[in-house]
């Protein structure tokens, strides 16, 4: 047996492990190993490589979401019939273990609900700019303390957290769910303002990561307003959270979500069980439950926040067209030109006629779902 490890560039600057490095993927795969590591990111070569160890027998330890969130049902499957392991636990919540966790636990990852914040990067973003930083400023401190990805825009546009949904959705049964079907919208549309406005109406700007399959359920992945009382406001910077289920029967992990150290530790943990022969990686779900794709196309019916810019009429003219178009008023807050507002609760189709028909007007309109407040 031997190590050795595979990079893009063999003359790229790296700390000095004694590792040998090469950039050919031939002689990287003419070696024999007892276990293959997978920390590349995005799908190919990855899937390739990953399937050509499993093939072999080697189990593969994996920390990159996209690969697990677009082939990881098929990789577990070769994995099994191999008699080899696939492994992923860093792959969602870096540093918290959740994942083999609910692997174990199919009733509890069953539930139906899911709500996280599940992108360290883009809630270190969110907490700075809650904090007065600009969001490219927020970024390239990311960046430099190594929790961005390797190419950040998928932290930014919500892709990374989606696919996270994805696996998570995968391992409750949910096979017909591709990270496509998420709705997903990124944190670079949020303005200094913006969480202005949430504080004065007593609540906080999150990226959050939302899925309930039930009836009338829905998903989605992006900022919310999470009133000042429910747990997830407190969640900040690289710290990660998810709560798995309902009412009295919600699970919670919590935890680092990002970074180099965190992250290395989670995949070494797995390389342990993996070479000591003890573990089943994650294996895939026995059967596949009914599909909930569809369900998951859009928000979950429920209160939204709006910031809207450009608005000349007064408060009482505002509140009034909003009850006009179905969707009341809450709470309103105004600064000049600018509102805030939480309306009372409603499907998304009433929301988007009420955004076209205020854009109608010349406002600009900004909206993002309200979190439930949940029991701790
Ligand atoms: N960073 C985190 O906090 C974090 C947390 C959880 C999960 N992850 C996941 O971990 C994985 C790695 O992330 P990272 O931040 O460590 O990325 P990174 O710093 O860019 O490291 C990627 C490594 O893979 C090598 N590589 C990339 N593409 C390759 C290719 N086509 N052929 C050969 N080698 C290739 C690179 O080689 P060079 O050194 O020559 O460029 C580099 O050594 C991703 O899947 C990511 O989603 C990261």
């Amino acid at each position: 047996m031997c190590t050795a490890a595979l990079v893009r560039d063999e003359a790229a600057p790296r700390a000095s492990t004694g590792v040998p490095v090469t950039a050919d993927r031939d002689v990287w795969r003419r070696q024999s190993y007892d276990v293959v590591v997978e920390v590349l990111g995005g799908i190919e070569p990855a899937r390739t490589l990953v399937a050509a160890a499993l093939s072999a027998g080697i189990p593969v330890v994996t920390a990159n979401k996209s690969l697990v969130a677009a082939h990881g049902v098929e990789l577990q499957r070769l994995a099994a019939s191999r008699g080899t392991a696939l492994y992923f636990e860093a792959a969602v919540l870096a540093g918290v273990p959740c994942v083999n966790t609910l692997a174990r636990r199919p009733l509890a990852s069953g539930s139906g609900a899911w709500a996280g914040i599940v992108n360290g990067t883009s809630n270190f973003i969110l907490t700075q700019m809650s904090r007065g930083q600009t969001l490219e400023d927020a970024l390239v401190d990311a960046v430099a303390r190594g929790y961005a990805e390797p190419t950040s825009g998928a932290d930014v546009s919500g892709q990374d957290a989606a696919e996270k949904l994805t696996i998570l959705l995968q391992l409750a049964g949910h096979l017909d769910v591709a990270t496509s079907d998420l709705t997903y919208r990124g944190i670079d549309a949020l303005e200094p303002w913006h969480f202005a406005m949430a504080r004065r109406l007593g609540g906080v700007i999150k990226p959050v990561a939302l899925a309930d399959t039930g009836v009338g359920g829905g998903a989605w992945v992006g900022p919310a307003f999470v009133p000042a009382s429910h747990a997830f406001a407190r969640i900040d910077g690289v710290t990660n959270v998810l709560a798995v289920g309902r009412g009295d029967s919600i699970v919670w992990f919590s935890g680092p979500g990002a970074g180099p150290d965190v992250t290395a530790a989670t995949v070494l943990d797995d390389v342990v069980e993996a070479a000591a022969g003890q573990g089943r990686g994650v294996m895939a779900p026995v059967a596949a439950t009914l599909p909930v794709a569809a369900r998951l196309r859009s928000p979950k019916p429920g209160t939204w926040f709006l910031a809207l810019e450009n608005v000349s009429s007064s408060d009482g003219e505002l509140a009034e067209f909003l009850a006009g178009h179905h969707l009341p008023a809450v709470m309103l807050v105004s600064e000049g030109h600018r509102r805030g507002v939480i309306a009372a609760s409603a499907p998304i189709g009433p929301l988007l006629a009420t955004v076209d028909a205020l854009e109608s007007t010349g406002v600009r309109a900004a909206w993002w779902p309200v979190l439930e407040v949940a029991r701790v």
